[in-house]
């Protein structure tokens, strides 16, 4: 995994997801075998769900979410009454961290101009944080998902719910709860938001 010597870039005159995605090929450079993932869905979905980074699964595919986390995402999602297709799914970092370790700090840091612009891109009335490095990109960088998970938070004027990551919760029952109870609060606050 690369990440190209810091190019000066003047993100907000980057006016379009296909153009950003552009960007993001010239910038962060996958290991050979693997690609970048940028995220799908429609460019103006209401929902967004954002994760941490792609693992194996995803840096072959191309595709966010589509290893076992994807799968008990997808799940629970449509328990929820909400559908995948509708959402647009990403990810903070846009390449695998090698072994599938956890982003570095100074990854999410070169990572987060593009996720910001591609939030403002795609200008979604709901957000969901799944996991800390999502959380503590775009919310709060000191923020525990302990703590945090569950209550709604507002940037703005974009709903926040941070709730866990799919993978935290295979083997724990209360926290798989806990992420089907987040996912309905954002299938309800959608629903009045009658966006
Ligand atoms: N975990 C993530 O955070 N994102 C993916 O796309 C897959 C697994």
């Amino acid at each position: 995994m690369t990440v190209e010597a810091a190019v000066p870039q003047d993100w907000q005159a980057i006016g379009n997801l296909e153009a950003l995605h552009a960007v993001c090929q010239r910038l962060f450079i996958p290991d050979p075998d693997e690609r970048l993932v940028f995220g799908e869905g429609p460019d103006h979905a209401r929902l967004l769900l954002l994760g941490e980074a792609p693992g194996e699964k995803e840096a072959a595919a191309g595709r966010p979410f589509v290893g076992n986390s994807g799968r008990l995402l997808d799940k629970y999602l449509q328990r929820a009454g909400l559908r995948r297709e509708d959402a647009y799914v990403t990810n903070v970092l846009k390449i695998r961290p090698p072994g599938n370790r956890t982003p570095r700090t100074s990854e999410v840091k070169e990572a987060l101009p593009l996720v910001i612009r591609q939030i403002e891109l795609i200008r979604p009335a709901v957000i969901v944080c799944l996991g800390s490095i999502a959380v503590q990109a775009i919310v709060d960088r000191k923020a525990k998902i302990t703590e945090i998970r569950g209550v709604w938070q507002e940037k703005d004027g974009v709903h926040i719910m941070p709730t866990y990551h799919p993978s935290a919760v295979f083997r724990d029952e209360n926290k798989r709860e806990l992420l089907k109870q987040d996912l309905s609060s954002v299938a309800n606050v959608l629903s009045k938001l009658g966006t």
